[in-house]
């Protein structure tokens, strides 16, 4: 499987992994049992997809069977917005690696430059976005206190490397001016309606390995979320992926992930359809030319579908 390196001396990380949003904990166990048998080793995880018990269960249960050890596995979990202060970062950090049944995550990202005040973990978890009354309700830490909090982690080994998520250029040349360990990695949405190309490229430049999410556009969004994306045609149908996809004889899903991993971009899918698990895993196994390359980064039209400002506006936001 091909791979990209992690931080200065670290980890392989496999360019195809496993996405685990939006999927119930009740069948995360099979879900990633089933990915593992298929062949993935990444898994992207998070404490507000409320699956973590359940992906450790299906993890702890291939370890069992012999099909991997703990050490093949690269397991990213995210910090949620309502742990930012510092105090909380590691009491949190510690149920989530009980919940996955591991003693270390690969990679910790903050997944939202964004904090909200603390919920009680016995009151509700995942917390989500909202309070009583649909209200918002900022918390008090700055990103600089909650990195500063990540970076002990380091120290303590309970994560091998930090990054971030949806943070905007100017938020990332913010962090990089204190930061005493340097973000390994970038989470953010990627794909041909929304390239951000001046971020990658600056994330790249900076040592940080950039990570996709939602590469085939709008699939994981309804429409509600988001008024304008129904004005655009889902990028599995656009006739410039699909004519590259006849070109290269394969499906137009696995044109999109390979014009991300051809450009050292990691890709983490999430199907629990056994067999577009297998396509997408195998999306490396091909090459596109660079006039392809091009052609399907000229679809840019900044299209975002997972931007919170979309729906926390519409709610009444306490400071
Ligand atoms: N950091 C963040 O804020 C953030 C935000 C969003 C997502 N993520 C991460 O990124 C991962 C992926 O993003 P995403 O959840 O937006 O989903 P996605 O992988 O872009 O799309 C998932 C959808 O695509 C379908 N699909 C998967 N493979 C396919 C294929 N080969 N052909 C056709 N359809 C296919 C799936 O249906 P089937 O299951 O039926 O195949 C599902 O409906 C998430 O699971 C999560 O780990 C992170």
């Amino acid at each position: 499987m091909k791979s990209i390196l992690i931080g200065r001396g670290g980890k392989k990380l496999p360019l195809v992994g496993f996405g685990l949003w939006r999927i119930d904990n009740d069948s995360c166990a099979d879900a990633v049992y089933n990915a593992i048998k298929a062949g993935y080793r990444l898994f992207d995880g998070a404490c507000d997809y409320g699956n973590e018990a359940g992906a450790g269960d299906g993890i702890t249960r291939a370890i069992k069977d012999g099909l991997v050890k703990r050490e093949d596995l690269f397991i990213v979990s995210k910090l949620w917005n309502t742990y930012h202060e510092a105090h909380r970062v590691e009491e949190i950090v510690s149920k989530q690696l009980a919940d996955w049944q591991v003693d270390y995550f690969d990679l910790y990202l903050m997944h939202f430059p964004i904090a909200l005040k603390y919920v009680e973990p016995a009151t509700r978890y995942p917390p989500g976005w909202f309070y009583e009354d649909n209200r918002v309700e900022p918390g008090t830490a700055s990103i600089q206190e909650t990195w500063q909090a990540m970076e002990k982690l380091v120290d303590q080994g309970s994560v091998k490397s930090i990054g971030v998520s949806n943070f905007s250029g100017s938020l990332l040349m913010d962090l990089l001016r204190y930061a005493r360990i340097q973000p390994a990695a970038l989470q953010i949405e990627h794909h041909p309606y929304l390239a951000q190309k001046h971020l990658v490229k600056f994330a790249q430049e900076n040592g940080m390995v950039v990570m996709a999410f939602s590469s085939f556009g709008g699939l994981s969004y309804p429409q509600a979320e988001n008024t304008e994306s129904g004005k655009f045609l889902s990028l599995l149908e656009h006739p410039v992926v699909v004519s590259i996809a006849e070109r290269v004889h394969q499906s137009p899903s696995q044109v999109l992930l390979r014009w991300a991993t051809q450009r050292g971009i990691v890709v983490i899918p999430r199907s629990t359809n056994i067999e577009r698990m297998g396509l997408n895993l195998t999306s490396t196994a091909f090459d596109l030319e660079e006039g392809e390359i091009e052609r399907i980064s000229s679809l840019d039209v900044g299209l975002r579908f997972n931007d919170p400002m979309q729906f926390l506006g519409q709610f009444p936001i306490y400071y």
